[in-house]
């Protein structure tokens, strides 16, 4: 397997993100992706990583922190990449960010309608967290 170059997003690549979101079919309709994004990269505790071959963007995730848990969100690979294990290195480019910023826990959402991607996170070592998730829409 070639090793995927990582790195933190620069400023001509958003729309290569979106791409890698959209192809992976992590964008919803209530979800802007370009709002989304240009949130993540305003916020100092939030980074957006790409992973690269030959310079192409083939996969992205975002690793962020509230002072208190770790989050990931967005992970997502090209499916057409043509690549093995770029998942579970941009989780542990995502991890390591954290770690480096003394985060002792990583927490991540799974849509209901995604649950076959568990195997690929209990892999990873992460397990299931009992706690239920309560929401509200504070703007529209
Ligand atoms: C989930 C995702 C990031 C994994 O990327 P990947 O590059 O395929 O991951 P890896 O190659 O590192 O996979 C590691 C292992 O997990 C398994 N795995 C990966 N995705 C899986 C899935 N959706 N369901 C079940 N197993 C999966 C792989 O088969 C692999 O097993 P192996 O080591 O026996 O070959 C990628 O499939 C993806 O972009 N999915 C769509 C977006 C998504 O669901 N993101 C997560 C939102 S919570």
């Amino acid at each position: 397997m070639t090793e995927l170059t990582i790195r933190p997003i620069r400023d001509d690549e958003n729309d290569a993100v979106i791409s890698i979101w959209e192809k992976s079919g992590l964008t919803r309709a209530h979800n802007p992706p370009f709002e989304d994004l240009n949130f993540m990269l305003a916020t100092p505790t939030s980074e957006v990583l790409v992973g690269l071959i030959d310079d192409e963007i083939l996969a992205t995730v975002n690793v962020c922190h509230e002072g208190h848990r770790g989050w990931m969100y967005y992970l997502g690979v090209d499916p057409d990449g043509g690549g093995s294990g770029y998942g579970s290195a941009m989780v542990g480019a995502a991890e390591a960010w954290l770690k480096e910023r003394k985060v002792r826990k990583v927490q991540l959402m799974i849509r209901p309608d995604n649950k076959d991607v568990m195997n690929f996170y209990d892999r990873l070592g992460y397990e299931d967290n009992p706690c239920v998730l309560k929401q509200k829409w504070l703007l529209d």
